[in-house]
C-alpha cells in the first residue's frame, strides 16, 4: 500500500483518487478550489459521471482519502504524485501548461524526504517531462508520464479496464514503481520514453477526431449517392485493420480533449514545417456538420428567425453534464444568432445559452416547435414516442443529428425528416 498525492480534482484527478483507494492505496487531493473539496468531501461530485460518487463515498469511508488545499500536508510522506490539472488551448492553439509547470515548483517547494515520484497524467505539450526533468534538476525528485485515456461518461470502468496503461520515463526504476501501482488491474503495461507517451496520449486523440470527421466527411458523399452511412460505418468497423469506434455519423466531436488536441497536433505540425493539412481538415468538417443542419434549415423555410426550434441535448456527450466545446450548444448559438426562438433540454446541463429558453422535459422541447433537433445521443431521447413529439409539436422538422430514430417510422409519420445520410437529402426532399 502507498501513500499517494493526487494534485488537480477534476475528472481525472477524482477518479484516480478514488480508483486507487480501492485498490487500497491511501491518498490526499489537493486542488486549489476549496469549495470543490468541500464538495468531494462529502461524496458529491461537482461534475456528472456514473457509478463515481459511490466509489468516492466507499475509499472516504474507509478513511483512505483526504483533501487538501494545501502542498505541504498533501505532499507529507507520499511515495507518489499523480498530477492532474488542467491544460486550456492557447489562441494560437497550443496547450497552456502554465498549471503544470506551476505544480511542478510547488511540488519542488514541498516535498518531502525521501523524494516522491512525480507522475505526469495532463495532456502536456510535447518536451514537458524533459522541462519537468530540468525543473527537478537539484533534487533526487523522479518523473514518469503517464498520459490518460479515459473517457468521459466511462471513467470507473475506464480506470479498472483500461485498454493500455502508458508509462514513459528515461528512470526504469521509477516507471517500474508506478507500473506496479497498475499491477492489480492486469491489463497490459506499455514501458517507453517520456516523449513517446506525451505524443502518443496526442496521437490518440487526433487518430479519433479523425475518424469521426473520415466518417462524417463520407455521409456527405453517401447523402448524394443514397447511401447508409451506417451501414457504412458498421461494414468499415469489421476490418481489424480500422476498428470499431468513433466512426458514428453525427454533429461532430465536442468535449475538452478532441477538439483542443488536433488543433494542438495541428500547431506542432505547422511549428516543425511538417503537413498540418490533415488535422486542419479534421477540425473544418467537424464545423461543417453544424453548418448542414443551418443549411438544410434555410433550404426548408427560407429563413430560420422567428421560428421556434426545440433542441434536445446540450452536453458534448451522453453521460456527462460537460458541455466544453459541445457541438450541441455551438448549434444552438448559430440559431440564436439567426434569431431563432430556441427551447433546450438536456437531462443532466444545468447551464443555459444565452438567448435560448430551457425546459425540463423532452416533450416541453418540442411543444409547438416547427424543428426539434436531436443533438447529443441521450437514451432517453432514443425511447421518445415520435407520434406523441408529432401532436405537440406545429412544424414537421425533425432533425436527428445523432442518429437515434428510425428514418423511416419518421418518414411515414409524416415528418420532414434529415440525418446526414440517413436516407435524407439535404435539400430537404425525403
Ligand atoms: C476522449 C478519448 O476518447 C479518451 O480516450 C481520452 O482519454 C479523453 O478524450 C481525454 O483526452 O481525456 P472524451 O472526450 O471523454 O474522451 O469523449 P469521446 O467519447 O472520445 O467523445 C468525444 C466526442 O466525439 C463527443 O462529442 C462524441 O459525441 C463525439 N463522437 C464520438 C462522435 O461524434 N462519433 C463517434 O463515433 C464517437
Amino acid at each position: 500500500m502507498a501513500d499517494i498525492a493526487i494534485v488537480g480534482a477534476g475528472h481525472v484527478g477524482v477518479t484516480y483518487a478514488a480508483g486507487l483507494a480501492a485498490l487500497g492505496h491511501r491518498i490526499r487531493v489537493l486542488d486549489i478550489d476549496g469549495a470543490r473539496l468541500a464538495k468531494l468531501r462529502r461524496g458529491k461530485l461537482w461534475f456528472f459521471e456514473p457509478g463515481l460518487a459511490e466509489l468516492l463515498t466507499r475509499g472516504i469511508a474507509r478513511r483512505r482519502i483526504s483533501f487538501t488545499t494545501r502542498y505541504r500536508i498533501a505532499l507529507k510522506g507520499v511515495q507518489f504524485v499523480f498530477v492532474c490539472v488542467s491544460t486550456p488551448t492557447t489562441p494560437d492553439g497550443s496547450l497552456d501548461d502554465s498549471s503544470i509547470r506551476s505544480a511542478f515548483d510547488q511540488i519542488k517547494a514541498h516535498a518531502g524526504n525521501p523524494p516522491p515520484i512525480v507522475i505526469n497524467k495532463s495532456t502536456v505539450p510535447v518536451g514537458t517531462g524533459d522541462a519537468a526533468l530540468q525543473i527537478f534538476a537539484q533534487t533526487d525528485i523522479k518523473v514518469v508520464s503517464n498520459p490518460e485515456f479515459l473517457s468521459e461518461g466511462r471513467a470507473v470502468e475506464d480506470f479498472f479496464r483500461p485498454n493500455r496503461i502508458l508509462i514513459g520515463s528515461r528512470d526504469r526504476e521509477a516507471a517500474r514503481l508506478v507500473a506496479n501501482l497498475f499491477r492489480p488491474l492486469h491489463r497490459r503495461i506499455v514501458l517507453t520514453d517520456s516523449a513517446t507517451a506525451e505524443v502518443a496520449k496526442l496521437a490518440s486523440n487526433a487518430f479519433l477526431a479523425t475518424k469521426i470527421s473520415f466518417a462524417n466527411a463520407f455521409a456527405r458523399i453517401a447523402e448524394e449517392v443514397g447511401a447508409d452511412v451506417d451501414e457504412l460505418s458498421r461494414t468499415l468497423s469489421l476490418d481489424p485493420r480500422i476498428g470499431p469506434g468513433h466512426l458514428t455519423v453525427g454533429l461532430g466531436f465536442g468535449g475538452s480533449c478532441l477538439p483542443k488536441d488536433i488543433a494542438a497536433v495541428e500547431q506542432l505540425a505547422r511549428r516543425f514545417g511538417a503537413s498540418y493539412e490533415l488535422f486542419a481538415a479534421v477540425a473544418t468538417i467537424n464545423r461543417e456538420q453544424r453548418r448542414r443542419i443551418i443549411d438544410f434549415l434555410l433550404k426548408t423555410w427560407g429563413a430560420i428567425a422567428g421560428r421556434r426550434i426545440g433542441v434536445l441535448g446540450l452536453s458534448f456527450k451522453p453521460n456527462t453534464d460537460d458541455t466544453r466545446e459541445s457541438p450541441a450548444v455551438a448549434l444552438v448559438e448559430e440559431l440564436v444568432a439567426h434569431r431563432a426562438d430556441v427551447c433546450v433540454y438536456d437531462p443532466a446541463v444545468r447551464s443555459a445559452v444565452r438567448g435560448a429558453t430551457t425546459v425540463r422535459t423532452a416533450l416541453a422541447a418540442a411543444r409547438r416547435a416547427d424543428a426539434l433537433i436531436v443533438a447529443t445521443d441521450w437514451p432517453e431521447f432514443r425511447s421518445l414516442d415520435l407520434a406523441r413529439l408529432n401532436g405537440t409539436m406545429r412544424g414537421n422538422v425533425l432533425i436527428d443529428a445523432r442518429g437515434v430514430w428510425d428514418a423511416a417510422r419518421a418518414r411515414e409519420l409524416g415528418f420532414t425528416y434529415y440525418s446526414y445520410g440517413r436516407g435524407g437529402s439535404p435539400r430537404g426532399t425525403s
